[in-house]
C-alpha cells in the first residue's frame, strides 16, 4: 500500500514509521494529566527506536562557534564599530545583549515557548509522491514552517521580539513587510501582548496582497503603503518616482525613522539582524531531533535567501554539527535572478536601508539604493544579506545559487500537484534547487538526502499563481547599469 507522504521513512520504506507531525500526535505531559513547560512532543518511531521530539528550551547562535568572529557593525557617522547603547533608541535591552552575544545558546523565555505551543513543533516531511514524479533516486524531506498563525517562520522571531519589547514597557512596535508575512508575523505576535503596531508594507505586495494587509489589520495593526507620505524618507522617494513599487529597504527607512523620531516606539526587523536569525533556530534545532529520530542525516541542505532568516534557521544548527564533526552536509541558499545579493553582489559594509538611517553592516549587498524588479517572491526583495549569513559564505560554509521565478512556480505546481501544499513564492526558489538536486541524483544514482527549508505557505499569493497558470509570468533579471550605479553608491569604507 502506498503511504500517505506525510509520513517520514524509517531505515526501509516499506516500513515507514508514524510521523512527526502535527497536533492529533501530541503526547501528553510527564507526570499525569497537567500539561507541563516544554514537555510538548511528538512520537517519532525509525525502525525499533522511538523518541520524543519536542519544542527546543534554547535558541542557538552560530557566532560563538565560528573560528573567525564576523566584522562588527559600523556607526554610520564615526564609522568606528557601534556601540551597543547606539541601538536604543530602536530595540529593547534584551534583543540589543543578543545581537551583540557570543553566548552559544538563549534560554527561550516561557511565555514565548507558550505561544510556540500553538504550532511547534512544526512537522518535517518527506515528499514521496515528489520523489515519485521525478524519478529520483534521492529522497526529499521538508521542514513545514506554513503551520503558524501568520503562515510562515517569522512567527518565530515576531513573538519574542514582541514578547521583548513588552516586558520592558514599551507600547509601540513598527516595522517593515515585504511579502506581508513579517507584517502578519508582528501583527499577531502583538496582538497577543497588547503593544500597537504600524506596518509599512512595500507598495508592490500592497496592491498585489490586499488580503495580507487585511489579516494585518485583522490583529489590529496599522498599515500603510511604502514608500508613503507619512514620512520624510517616503516623502522624498515619492518626489523622485511617485509610481516607485517600493522596496524592502525602503520600508525600512520609513520605519526606522518613525522609531528614531519617539521614545515611546520600537523597531522590530523580520530577517538580517543576529538576534532575527537566533530565534529562527529553533526550525533546524526541531529538525535535528526529528531526523536522528528517524536515522537519517542531510546530504544538502537548501533554503531560499531574502535577509537569511529561514535559511539561517535550519542550517545553523546543522553547520554546528558539520563544525563538530558528527555530519557533512553542503549548504545552499537560493536567491531570486532579479535580486541576487550573495552571486552578484560584492561584500562591503553598506546600510540595511535605502535612506541611510541604520548602522552599516558588513555584509553582501546589491548597494542600498537597489530597488529590485517587482518579482513576485516580495520577501526576497532585499538589497542586502544578513551579515552573519555574508561572513559564513565568506568562510566557505555553504553555496548560493539564484533562479528565475518561472522556473521557481514550475517547481511550486510540481509540488503543489503531488505533496498538495501551495508554497509562498519564495520557498518556491528552495523547491526549485531541491528538484535541480534531485534530477542530477537521478542522472549519478546517488541516493541523497536533500533537506529543504519550507518556509510558508502561499495562501495569500494566488494572484501570483494566476499569473503564471496564465502564462503571463515573465522573468526578471537586474540590468548590469542598475547594479552599477547602485554599487557606486555603497559607503567607500
Ligand atoms: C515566506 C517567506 N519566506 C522567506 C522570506 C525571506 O526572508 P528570510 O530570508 O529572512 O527568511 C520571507 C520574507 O518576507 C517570507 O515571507
Amino acid at each position: 500500500m502506498e503511504l500517505p507522504n506525510y509520513y517520514v521513512a524509517a531505515g526501509r520504506p516499506e516500513q515507514s514509521a508514524p510521523l512527526l507531525r502535527a497536533p492529533k500526535q501530541r503526547v501528553a505531559a510527564a507526570g499525569g494529566g497537567g500539561r507541563r513547560r516544554g514537555s510538548l512532543s511528538f512520537t517519532a518511531k525509525a525502525s525499533s527506536s522511538a523518541a520524543k521530539v519536542s519544542i527546543p528550551k534554547q535558541w542557538y547562535n552560530l557566532a560563538a562557534d565560528l573560528p573567525v568572529k564576523p566584522p562588527p557593525p559600523l556607526h554610520p557617522q564615526t564609522h568606528q564599530p557601534l556601540n551597543p547603547s547606539d541601538l536604543a533608541p530602536l530595540f529593547p535591552d534584551e534583543l540589543i545583549r543578543q545581537e551583540v552575544t557570543e553566548e552559544r545558546y538563549i534560554d527561550i523565555p516561557e511565555e514565548v515557548i507558550d505561544v510556540y505551543e500553538l504550532w511547534r513543533p512544526t512537522p518535517l516531511i518527506r515528499a514521496r509522491r515528489l520523489e515519485k514524479l521525478l524519478g529520483t533516486p534521492a529522497k526529499i524531506y521538508y521542514k513545514y514552517e506554513g503551520t503558524s498563525p501568520a503562515g510562515s517562520h517569522k512567527p518565530n522571531t515576531a513573538v519574542p521580539q514582541a514578547w521583548y519589547n513588552a516586558a520592558a514597557g514599551v507600547k509601540n512596535v513598527v516595522t517593515e513587510t515585504g511579502a506581508g508575512q513579517w507584517g502578519s508575523a508582528l501583527s499577531f505576535a502583538s496582538s497577543l501582548f497588547g503593544l500597537n503596531c504600524e506596518v509599512w508594507q512595500v507598495r508592490a505586495s500592497y496592491d498585489q496582497k490586499p488580503y495580507r494587509r487585511l489579516m494585518m489589520e485583522t490583529w489590529g495593526a496599522k498599515v500603510h503603503p511604502s514608500p508613503s507620505t507619512a514620512t520624510e524618507a517616503g516623502r522624498r522617494i515619492l518626489a523622485a518616482d511617485p509610481a516607485s513599487p517600493g522596496s524592502l529597504g525602503i520600508a525600512i527607512s520609513e520605519a526606522v525613522e518613525v522609531a528614531a523620531a519617539d521614545q515611546g516606539t520600537k523597531y522590530c526587523l523580520g530577517s538580517v539582524l543576529n538576534h532575527v536569525l537566533l530565534h529562527q533556530t529553533v526550525i533546524g534545532e526541531e529538525c535535528l531531533q526529528q531526523l536522528a529520530a528517524i536515522g537519517e542525516t542531510p546530504d544538502v541542505v537548501i533554503g531560499c535567501t531574502g535577509g537569511g532568516s529561514n535559511f539561517g534557521g535550519l542550517a545553523f544548527p546543522f553547520l554546528r554539527e558539520k563544525l563538530q564533526g558528527r555530519m557533512s552536509p553542503e549548504f545552499r541558499a537560493v536567491e531570486p535572478a532579479a535580486c541576487p545579493t550573495l552571486t552578484k553582489g560584492v561584500y562591503a559594509y553598506d546600510f540595511g536601508d535605502t535612506a541611510g538611517l541604520t548602522p552599516l553592516m558588513k555584509m553582501h549587498t546589491l548597494g542600498h539604493g537597489f530597488v529590485p524588479d517587482p518579482i513576485h517572491a516580495g520577501g526576497l526583495r532585499y538589497h542586502g544579506m544578513a551579515p552573519l549569513i555574508s561572513h559564513v559564505y565568506e568562510l566557505g560554509f555553504m553555496h548560493a545559487v539564484s533562479i528565475q521565478q518561472t522556473e521557481c512556480f514550475q517547481a511550486a505546481l510540481q509540488f503543489a500537484r503531488t505533496e498538495g501544499i501551495i508554497p509562498a513564492p519564495e520557498p518556491t526558489h528552495a523547491i526549485a534547487a531541491a528538484i535541480r538536486e534531485a534530477i542530477d541524483c537521478k542522472r549519478t544514482g546517488e541516493e541523497k538526502v536533500i533537506l529543504m527549508a519550507m518556509c510558508g505557505h502561499g495562501h495569500f499569493d494566488l494572484a501570483s499563481y494566476e499569473k503564471y497558470l496564465r502564462g503571463d509570468m515573465v522573468d526578471l533579471s537586474h540590468s548590469a547599469e542598475k547594479l552599477q550605479a547602485s554599487l557606486a553608491a555603497v559607503p567607500k569604507i
